[in-house]
């Protein structure tokens, strides 16, 4: 038995990492070949994918590239072979994948159905897809933990009172969380539960990791208000969520199944 912090390395495990080139994704694949995993890198935009697996390995890391558009089932179960082909196996699965539609902060009353539609396929159908062609393989071997990434917005409704004022500087406008984002990270939260009953007894480990709100380029009228709502004061650092995702990955988390760990600095708590 390893001793207590060798039970969170990941050394000669296979990660798998959707939406690995997003705020969140890229730091996570850095940190989980950091921790001796192999990593593959998966997201939309092949290019992205080549140049962080190639920083991750001129780190010293293992990792390969492996895009995929997860609203496309051809697309997901051409990826799911070569990557049973190649390393040939999954050991973690972080479905971390999300996406914005053309008029995501669009008013409930204006929001087009399209865009309802490609939320759900990316966020939710997507999450089924990947486990419908990757999860056999772990099924087979007996063992594994799958991270479904769901949002404080899963678990509570958004105070709509943050969003007087915002704006987003990569987005060039104002923020919202459209009802879309809520109903996804929710249905993540309840896939998570069914999983671990389905394929706990086979083995597989699923849990939930709900980060809170990450600090990434909002402008301060948003982050003081939004910040001024958390018990610790702040939002989070991206670097905040990577314990957490570390613990559920490896052996540390060896007897938690079902369970969502929150991850936003008392945000629910209140
Ligand atoms: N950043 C936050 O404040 C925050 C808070 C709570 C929860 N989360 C959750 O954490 C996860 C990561 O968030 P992030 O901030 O890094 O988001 P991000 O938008 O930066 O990254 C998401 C990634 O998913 C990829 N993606 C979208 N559609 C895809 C598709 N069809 N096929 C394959 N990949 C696709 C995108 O290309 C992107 O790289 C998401 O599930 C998000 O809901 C984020």
């Amino acid at each position: 038995m390893p001793n207590s912090g060798d039970r969170f390395r990941l050394d000669g495990k296979v990660v798998v990492v959707t939406g690995a080139t997003g705020i969140l994704g890229r730091l996570y694949s850095q940190r989980l070949a950091e921790a001796g995993a192999r990593v593959v890198i998966a997201d939309r935009d092949p290019e992205n994918c080549r140049q962080l697996a190639e920083q991750i390995r001129a780190a010293g890391g293992q990792a390969q590239a492996n895009p995929v558009d997860l609203s496309q089932e051809a697309s997901v179960e051409d990826w799911a072979r070569e990557i049973l082909d190649s390393p040939g196996r999954v050991d973690v699965l972080v479905n971390n994948a999300a996406t914005k539609s053309p008029q995501f902060f669009a008013p409930l009353e204006a929001f087009p159905l399209d865009d309802w539609n490609h939320v759900m396929a990316v966020n939710v159908t997507g999450m089924f897809l990947v486990l419908k062609h990757l999860g056999p393989s772990m099924v087979a071997q007996g063992h594994g933990s799958v991270i479904n990434v769901s949002s404080i917005y899963g678990v509570v409704g958004p105070d709509q009172r943050i969003y007087e004022g915002s704006w987003y500087e990569e987005l060039g406008g104002p923020i919202n969380t459209p009802l879309i984002y809520s109903v996804t990270k929710g249905a993540v939260i309840s896939l998570t539960r069914h999983m671990a009953t389905l394929w706990g007894p086979k083995g597989i480990r699923t849990n939930t990791l709900t980060p809170g709100g990450v600090s990434s380029g909002q402008n301060s009228a948003f982050a003081e208000k939004y910040s001024s709502r958390v018990p610790l004061g702040r939002m989070a650092q991206a670097e905040d969520l990577v314990g957490a995702l570390l613990f559920l990955a490896s052996d540390a988390s060896v007897y938690v199944n079902g369970q969502n760990l929150i991850v936003d600095g008392g945000w629910t708590a209140w």
